[in-house]
């Protein structure tokens, strides 16, 4: 198949168009699939459906900051653990333009970063045929001038933000068939980590991949067509195929990348992290190279705690009997500041709030210390670093603004920095403010 590169403005205007349109979970196909049922999931369930991006570019138009003021005096957040993880965050391409405010923020407290939308197959690869790496191509370029900065490829097997078309085909009801459906697979990672081999360190090659009510494969009703599709390859009476076949294709596009496997509540729902845990190990033990888990972590101001994330990282840490070198990150971590459901549309961030959310990042970042002491933690990345970036302004309830993260939507450093980086200096913090 001819694979036809798209030009930039092309391929935004495509990715716009889709976005707009595109209120629905992307796998969801069309009324010519009957099987489909709306669910009613429970709260904290779905985290998966894909709404217009949250981050509003025009924001920072011509607006002037107060960075120069406190930036050059404050510590690097990357090298207050440089001996414990890697840091880093989620980013978005416009954000990494040389010179701008967000570059020189990012760049001072980050060593690794991970493509908040811009790698997802339904930008890359949104029609048969055609692939656009406008966007990825600058976030390698990003890396190419900056040799510390690692880079983090998300995602390339998920059930939300995959092209429509890959879901269609010959099979009954206009669905794909299970070969159709392997063959876009094979060509999107071949393509894709062939691509950037030796240039991305670590892929997400499967993202939540595992239901939230049972913790076994995601299936129909829960917007997922990859195991009911592909199915169970090998006769062994499961269907981790999908998942297998796609680490064994990354495996063989890029030798030297680690490959990860990546989901969400994992620290907060035994069930969830059970069923995860268990397909991890029986797919280790047939020597599936999956170098890494990823605990998404988002996570909420008093919810889950650490105590129970804790425990999740330490169980998944014992499948190092099985692969000693497994490694485990914490890959989009933010700390929204409402419950999951709460229908309040915006949250006082008085004195008491920021300090609750302080200390609730300098309990989690001595958690992630310990672990990381006991080669428990390898990296830690959030979902963005400043309040205006974050998905949560929108998600999972339209207009709700949040606070999730450690810079203000001026870019200035919040008490929850100072709990991050020494929590002594969160009342000082608080009074400043
Ligand atoms: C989110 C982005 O942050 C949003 O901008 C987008 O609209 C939807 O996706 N789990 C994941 C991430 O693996 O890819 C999601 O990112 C957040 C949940």
């Amino acid at each position: 198949m001819k694979i036809k590169i798209l030009k930039p403005v092309t391929a935004i205007a495509i990715a716009m168009l889709f976005t707009a349109c595109n209120n629905v979970p992307a796998a969801v196909v069309t009324d010519t699939v009957p099987e489909i049922q709306n669910t009613t999931t429970s709260a904290p369930a779905e985290i998966t459906t894909v709404g217009e991006t949250t981050v509003d570019e025009a924001m920072f138009e011509g607006k002037e900051y107060r960075l120069p003021a406190t930036y050059e005096t404050l510590p690097n957040l990357k090298d207050v653990f440089a001996d414990d993880f890697y840091l880093g965050t989620a980013i978005n391409t416009f954000q990494l333009e040389e010179g701008t405010d967000t570059y020189n923020l990012a760049l001072k407290h980050f060593n690794i970063f991970t493509t908040e939308n811009e790698m997802k197959p339904v930008y890359v690869n949104p029609s048969e045929g055609v692939f656009d790496f406008a966007a990825p191509d600058k976030f390698i370029a990003f890396g190419d001038a900056n040799p510390d900065a690692i880079l983090r490829g998300h995602t390339l097997v998920w059930h939300s933000q995959a092209p429509e078309w890959w879901f269609k085909g010959s099979g009954e009801g206009g669905r794909a068939t299970s070969d159709e459906l392997m063959a876009r697979m094979t060509e999107y990672i071949n393509t894709t980590v062939g691509r950037y081999k030796g240039k991305i360190k670590y892929w997400d090659v499967v993202n939540e991949a595992f239901s939230d009510s049972t913790g076994q494969l995601r299936q129909l009703h829960e917007q997922s067509y990859w195991a009911p599709i592909i199915g169970d390859l090998d006769g062994d009476g499961d269907e981790y195929d999908f998942i297998e076949q796609a680490f064994y294709l990354a495996r063989e596009a890029d030798p030297d990348a680690k490959l990860i496997i990546n989901d969400y509540n994992l620290e907060q729902d035994p069930r969830k992290l059970n069923g995860f845990y268990d397909a991890v190990k029986s797919m280790l033990e047939q020597g599936v190279p999956i170098d890494g888990v990823g605990i998404q972590a988002h996570i909420q101001l008093e919810w889950p705690s650490i105590i129970n994330f804790k425990m999740a990282i330490e169980k998944l840490a014992t499948l190092k009997e099985i692969n000693p070198d497994l490694i485990i990150q914490v890959t989009e971590l933010d700390v929204s500041m409402y419950a999951w459901s709460d229908q309040s549309l915006t949250v006082d961030m008085n004195a008491e709030n920021e300090t609750k959310l302080a200390v609730r990042y300098a309990d989690l970042f001595d958690m992630f210390r310990e672990e990381a002491a006991k080669g428990n933690l390898e990296t830690v990345v959030m979902w963005g670093f400043y309040d205006g970036m974050s998905w949560l302004n929108d998600y999972p309830i339209p207009g709700r603004t949040n606070h999730p993260l450690l810079f203000d939507r001026d870019l200035i450093a919040k008490p929850a920095f100072w709990g991050v980086v020494d929590r002594t200096k969160i009342d000082a913090a608080v009074e400043e403010e």
